[in-house]
């Protein structure tokens, strides 16, 4: 099975003799479907030139700061978006030192720093560098920001010592680089989700809003496409850049978003209504700005059409999963929701006093009928990658 289909992984070399090894760690992952680029650092360049990698990868080589420079100075940014991983293979004491730190004197240190998205570390290095208080201390903190650390392995090195501290060979990095994009679980389904506010005009000036930033539905973009599968998100206001691969459509109100779902649902598989839809729109619009006269007005409002339960109501319904944000008694209301809207699942947060919605971190307990699954507070880009194994295994047990 090709295993790391669509994926696009942007490999980091730094200094370190193992370099070698990383050639024929872009040749493997090509041949398990991945698009590589490559990033070395200064010294890595003077174990392996560039031109191997090149050739190898069938990309350019990115090494020195201008190198990803598009004209605007931003081409750093860019190469950090395009990736769904970044895999430092191999990442030398030096390389992990300044990762620990936050530097950025560096394009590939510059690239970790700017990414949201899942890195990895496999260190190389002589034994006792490996041992010295000073890495062992440096991987524990990567370790507790969430990079992930493929071995080293032990054996014989290349300055003769015996011990741990090798880099993994690459057929052993490409499996456990496989093992942490999940297991595919998604490969081939197409998936169509919802994120953001919706803003109900009140007059040409003025809208009622919400506090959703996009950030949660957004980390369930990418991280269902790192599943395999093929994302359709659309998206309320939100100051946020879609995944590179995620096909994206913007809109306004909750009128807009429910004609955007009905006219895109009958060719996807999975729905997931992340959105914080406005349960009510202002009755009247006025084109005109309303002028401020009386102490206290009166807005009439009108219920917006429950996008979710829409969907669910389809006879070709896809498999749907629905969000519960509330305040208080979340699994009553959460399993009302989940009940009365006809869902196959609901994921439900607690909302209010800084919770669930605009900020980065979030807790989620997964629920369907006969079950469900707490998360614990994570970054909502660790907590989507659980959600979306959860409602992968679901959506095949339900297919
Ligand atoms: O965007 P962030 O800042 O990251 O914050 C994330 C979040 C808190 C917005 C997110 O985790 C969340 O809870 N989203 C759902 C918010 C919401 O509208 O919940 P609700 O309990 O009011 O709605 C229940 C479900 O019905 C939701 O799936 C909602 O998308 C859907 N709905 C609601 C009203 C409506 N007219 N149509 C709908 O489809």
């Amino acid at each position: 099975m090709i295993k790391l289909a669509n994926k696009r992984v942007l490999l980091g070399v730094s200094g370190s003799i193992a370099a070698y090894k990383s050639a024929e760690l872009v040749r493997l992952l090509r041949q398990q479907g991945a698009e590589v680029r490559v990033v070395m650092t200064a010294t890595a360049t003077e174990f392996v030139q560039p031109l191997t990698f090149q050739a190898l990868s069938g990309n350019m080589v990115y090494s020195a700061w201008d190198d990803a420079d598009r004209g605007d100075g931003m081409g750093h940014i860019e190469l950090a978006r395009w990736a769904d991983a970044i895999i430092i293979a191999p990442a030398s004491a030096d390389l992990l030192a300044r990762l620990r730190q936050g530097m950025a004197n560096d394009l590939l240190t510059t690239l970790c720093l700017a990414s949201d998205r899942m890195i990895a570390v496999a260190p190389a290095m002589n034994r006792l560098m490996w041992e010295n208080a000073a890495t062992q201390d440096n991987m524990a903190v990567l370790k507790q920001r969430g990079i992930h650390v493929l071995g080293p392995g032990t054996g014989g090195q290349a300055c003769g010592e015996i011990g741990l501290g090798r880099m993994l060979e690459p057929d052993q990095l490409v499996q456990d680089i496989s093992a942490l994009f999940g297991s595919g679980i998604l490969s081939g389904a197409r998936l169509l989700l919802t994120a953001g506010p919706t803003r109900e005009p009140i007059d040409a000036m003025r809208f009622l809003s919400n506090r959703s930033s996009g950030k949660m539905g957004y980390a369930l973009a990418q991280a269902a496409i790192e599943a395999g599968a093929d994302v359709t998100l659309i998206s309320g206001p939100v100051a946020l850049t879609a995944p590179a691969r995620a096909k994206r459509r913007d809109v306004n109100s909750a009128n807009e978003m429910y004609e955007a779902v009905m006219a895109e649902v009958p060719t996807h598989d999975i729905f997931i209504s992340a959105a914080a839809v406005a349960d009510y729109r202002p009755l009247e619009f006025s084109k005109e700005k309303v002028k401020r006269k009386a102490n206290t007005i009166d807005l009439a409002l009108t219920q917006n059409r429950d996008i979710v339960a829409s969907v669910a109501a389809l006879p070709n319904k896809p498999f749907v999963v629905g969000f519960a944000a509330e305040t208080s008694d979340v699994e009553r209301h959460a399993r009302g929701k989940l009940q009365r809207k006809g869902l196959d699942m609901i994921a439900a947060n607690q909302v209010g006093d800084g919770q669930g919605a605009e900020v980065d971190d979030n807790a989620m307990t997964l629920y369907w009928v006969e079950g469900s699954h707490h998360l614990e507070k994570t970054t909502k880009h660790k907590l989507a990658r659980q959600m979306i194994a959860i409602i992968g295994e679901h959506y095949h047990a339900a297919t």
